[in-house]
């Protein structure tokens, strides 16, 4: 029975590691969760659940929890909140294995403690490796333990890397669906709305990734994740548009074979594999093979999609630059999600912020936290002199 701690239970990939979760019993235990202000799904979660500890990002709905969990007779579940709850639950003596899944920055200190509390962490949350990828696969290595990933690329990547050794890899190709502005004239751009952007074509997923496919900021953040967790120079890192989005990712040898690994767009699959890595158990998530007509795939267009560029650009220098390639686009997103920027905007707000960044190299959480709080005050005021600057009339209403 493996032992389980889900650090975002509330969101999309919290949910569908349940759900994973749910239909294997025989094999996983949840034994604690951590959720941001969803009091009514973490209720639902620790009602269904039962898990020794379950976490609030803020102390009144951790409160409100408390009171609706006694309510109900179901006092033994303790009820934490905060940045140091969220580490509660990640280090939490009873869980072997940790899927990270908060979003953002914010997810950050609870999985390098998951990590440094010699727990498997099967990571999702991308940002934390963007911020400070280099400080948790070093203490991955000390402890000895896998950091196995659930990014679905990634994923793809680490079951294709099973195919060979890595010192017989020539490149990785990551795949991209290009997301919904794939085919819109660069042109429009400004005028696109926060409908239009959430509106990805192949994945269901939280809204921060949605908007980060819309800009391909979310294959840059997953070229330094690449980088970060196979221990590859960003040059070896090939993006790949396939609107399909069937070939999840692959992986190309020194003697010109190359590994694919494609299967249904179901999160479910490489939460699986992570949970019961490096066994493979039987699952109903079946691909119609036989159905395949197409498989497409093109370069992508930097000039339309900057912030694939920054990314590039941003892993190279180093340091303090990735952070706040992360810092700045978690507000730039955020601003866009409000409606108060556009959605062209959002990669200028994110270059400025890096380039007012340095490079020297980051030698703890702590320095990465500065570094991430200088460069979000320096991107919100970014985002506050365009509103200044121009009363523009709100490009959609607020979602
Ligand atoms: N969704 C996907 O298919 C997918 C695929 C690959 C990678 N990822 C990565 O996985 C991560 C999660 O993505 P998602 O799509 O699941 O996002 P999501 O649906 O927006 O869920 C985010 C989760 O983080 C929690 N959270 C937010 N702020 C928090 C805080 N301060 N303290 C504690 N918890 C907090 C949210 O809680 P509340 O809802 O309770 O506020 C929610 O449980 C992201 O890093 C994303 O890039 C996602």
């Amino acid at each position: 029975m493996k032992r389980i701690a889900i650090l975002g239970s509330t969101g999309s990939i919290g949910r569908s590691t349940l759900s994973v979760a749910e239909s294997y019993p025989e094999r996983f235990r949840i034994v604690a969760l951590a959720a941001g202000g969803n009091l009514e799904a973490a209720f639902e979660q620790a009602r269904r659940w039962r898990p020794r500890v379950i976490s609030m990002a803020a102390e009144p709905d951790a409160d409100g929890l408390r009171a609706r969990l006694r309510q109900a007779g179901l006092s033994e579940v303790e009820v934490v909140y905060g940045a140091a709850g969220t580490v509660k639950v990640a280090t939490h003596s009873e869980a072997d294995f940790v899927v990270s899944a908060i979003v953002g920055v914010a997810g950050l200190e609870a999985t390098y403690e998951a990590v440094k509390a010699g727990k498997t962490v099967g990571v999702a949350n991308k940002e934390c490796l963007v911020a400070a990828g280099e400080l948790i696969t070093a203490e991955a290595r000390k402890q000895g333990k896998p950091l196995l990933p659930i990014d679905s690329e990634h994923n793809a990547v680490h079951q294709c890397l099973r195919g060979g050794r890595m010192a017989e890899v020539e490149r990785i190709w990551l795949t991209a669906s290009g997301g919904p502005f794939l085919n819109t004239p660069r042109s429009e751009f400004s005028s696109i709305t926060v409908e239009q952007a959430l509106n990805h074509p192949t994945w269901k997923m939280g809204k921060r990734i949605t908007i980060d496919s819309a800009t391909l900021m979310n294959k840059g953040f997953e070229v330094i994740e690449a980088c970060r967790l196979f221990h590859m120079p960003p040059a070896k890192i090939e993006v790949l548009v396939h609107p399909q989005s069937t070939i999840h990712s692959m992986v190309e040898f020194v003697d010109g074979s190359i590994l694919a690994q494609f299967s249904v767009t179901d999160m479910r699959l490489p939460i699986l594999y992570a949970l019961t890595y490096p066994e493979r158990i039987q699952s109903d998530m079946r691909f119609p093979v036989s159905n395949l007509r197409h498989l497409d795939f093109s370069p992508p267009d930097v000039n339309k999609f900057p912030c694939l560029r920054l990314a590039y650009e941003a892993v190279e220098a180093g340091g303090a630059k990735t952070v706040a390639l992360n810092a700045a686009d978690e507000v730039a997103v955020a601003a866009f999600l409000a409606g108060s920027i556009g959605f062209d905007q959002i990669p200028r707000i994110i270059e400025e912020a890096v380039s007012a960044s340095n490079s020297g190299k980051l030698e703890s959480i702590g320095k990465v936290l500065e570094a991430d709080a200088e460069a979000r005050r320096y991107a919100q005021e970014l985002v506050l002199g365009i509103n200044k600057k121009i009363a523009r009339p709100r490009a959609t209403s607020v979602v």
